[in-house]
């Protein structure tokens, strides 16, 4: 493991326990009462199972009865498209405006379930068993607030160059379960000259994104809307629990990737280490013991779903589609609590902590669906609480692998 990767320059001033979720019209008890009027080019959510008439039908646009732009073979090039549409939005010009129509406020419960007082997606498809209301929101942000102090930005790789490789075209970027589509609109200011787009079976991002984003309800297991060769990076992060089978989804993410544009994905392992170096190395579940059987139980509860917990994989998925080059993995060690003498580290281990609190509270849904008891739960919940707050030498292990679409 590359233990060295954590970057020494890095600071963490992030205090993500004060982070709101700006989308508090889905948080139980007042979900939808904030929601307005929306402009057209603000938002555009494409709903994949039913198209129900908006609301507000001055901002509406119909879906066309005809089929997306890639099954339209005759008038698309594999290798030379674009990926720019014709008719579009005079505000966004990514938007073909015969494909997408907003989510009226109406609209917005069809996206979610309540159980036992937490809200999740209702699609009937997709295997995500998290909740995705306030709390869950608050920890997605967190999460991305971590990530981007671990890492020292909002992407590795050569990001600008393939961004600006092409001055004649607009550059798109795509972002797989983009959640808040927190990490969406903080790169979407780095690069206002670049068309964001953000996916996700619920509509969970901030209705008022930057000019240059659009969120859009897709399920990524779905054929895509877009011409081949459309995006010049496409991010996927924190994926793997929304899929069975991840290397299904690849063969729709390279048509819509131009060649020699970037694939980046991001997991935190579901599991916990110790420094290779150390005696507790070899056998984490006799110094760990609580967070190991907590991981244990959830990777189980994961494959009863029939999703692969193995963050490794990615790679070899990656490679089997004989579709990308230079494929590179780089796994991050992060502290988890406040053992290391390294401030920075400190820092980043107390955000971790908290985190990966709030993600055990969010996975017990999960582990009651899978059978056990609620007794049960709350104790793995709370040892493994409780290992982490006293645990010298325990880190969570966050994997980034980085491939380039031949
Ligand atoms: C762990 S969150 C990751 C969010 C975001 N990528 C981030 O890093 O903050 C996973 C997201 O995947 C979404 N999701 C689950 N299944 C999906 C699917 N089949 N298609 C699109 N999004 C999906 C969930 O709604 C959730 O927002």
């Amino acid at each position: 493991m590359a233990f060295d990767a954590i970057n020494s320059t890095l600071s963490c001033t992030v205090e993500y326990s004060n982070a709101l979720a700006d989308c508090s019209y889905f948080h139980r008890g007042c979900h939808y009462l904030h929601v307005s009027v929306v402009r057209s080019n603000q938002v555009a959510y494409k709903d994949p199972r039913t198209w129900t008439p908006c609301l507000y039908q001055s901002h509406c646009r119909k879906m066309p009865s005809v089929a997306p732009y890639h099954h339209n073979s005759d008038n698309e090039s594999e290798s030379g498209s674009e990926g720019h549409v014709e008719q579009t939005d005079g505000n966004n010009p990514g938007i073909p405006d015969n494909e997408v129509e907003e989510i009226g406020p109406n609209d917005f419960p069809r996206y979610f379930d309540e159980v036992d007082g937490r809200l999740f997606h209702s699609s009937p498809t997709s295997p995500y068993p998290l909740p995705v209301d306030a709390p869950e929101q608050q920890r997605l942000k967190a999460f991305n607030n971590l990530i981007h102090q671990l890492i020292g930005a909002h992407y590795l790789g050569p990001v600008p160059n393939i961004l600006a490789r092409d001055p004649n075209r607009q550059a798109q970027v795509l972002d797989l379960c983009t959640g808040t589509g927190t990490w969406l609109m903080e790169i979407a200011s780095d690069f206002p000259s670049v068309l964001f787009t953000g996916i996700d079976i619920v509509p969970i991002a901030t209705r008022y994104p930057r000019p240059n984003v659009n969120f859009e309800v897709w399920d990524i297991t779905e054929e895509f809307r877009w011409r081949a060769a459309t995006f010049d990076f496409v991010h996927a992060r924190s994926i793997s629990w929304s899929v069975r089978d991840y290397a299904a989804i690849l063969p729709e993410v390279i048509r819509v990737m131009r060649p020699g544009g970037l694939y980046l994905s991001g997991e935190l392992d579901n599991a916990v280490f110790f420094h290779p170096d150390t005696p507790q190395a070899s056998n984490p579940g006799l110094h760990a013991p609580a967070s190991t059987l907590f991981f244990q139980v959830v990777n189980a509860a994961l494959q009863s779903r029939g999703i692969d917990p193995s963050v490794n994989q990615i790679v070899t998925h990656l490679q089997n589609t004989g579709a990308f080059s230079n494929i590179e993995q780089i796994i991050f060690p992060i502290p988890i609590g406040r053992w290391h003498d390294d401030p920075r580290r400190q820092e980043l281990g107390t955000m971790l902590q908290a985190i990966l609190w709030r993600f055990a509270d969010s996975v017990k849904p999960m582990l009651r669906h899978a059978g056990h008891p609620q007794a049960y739960i709350d104790g793995l919940v709370q040892n493994f609480g409780d290992e982490m707050d006293t645990t010298h030498g325990l880190f969570g292990a966050y994997h980034v692998v980085q491939a380039i679409r031949s």
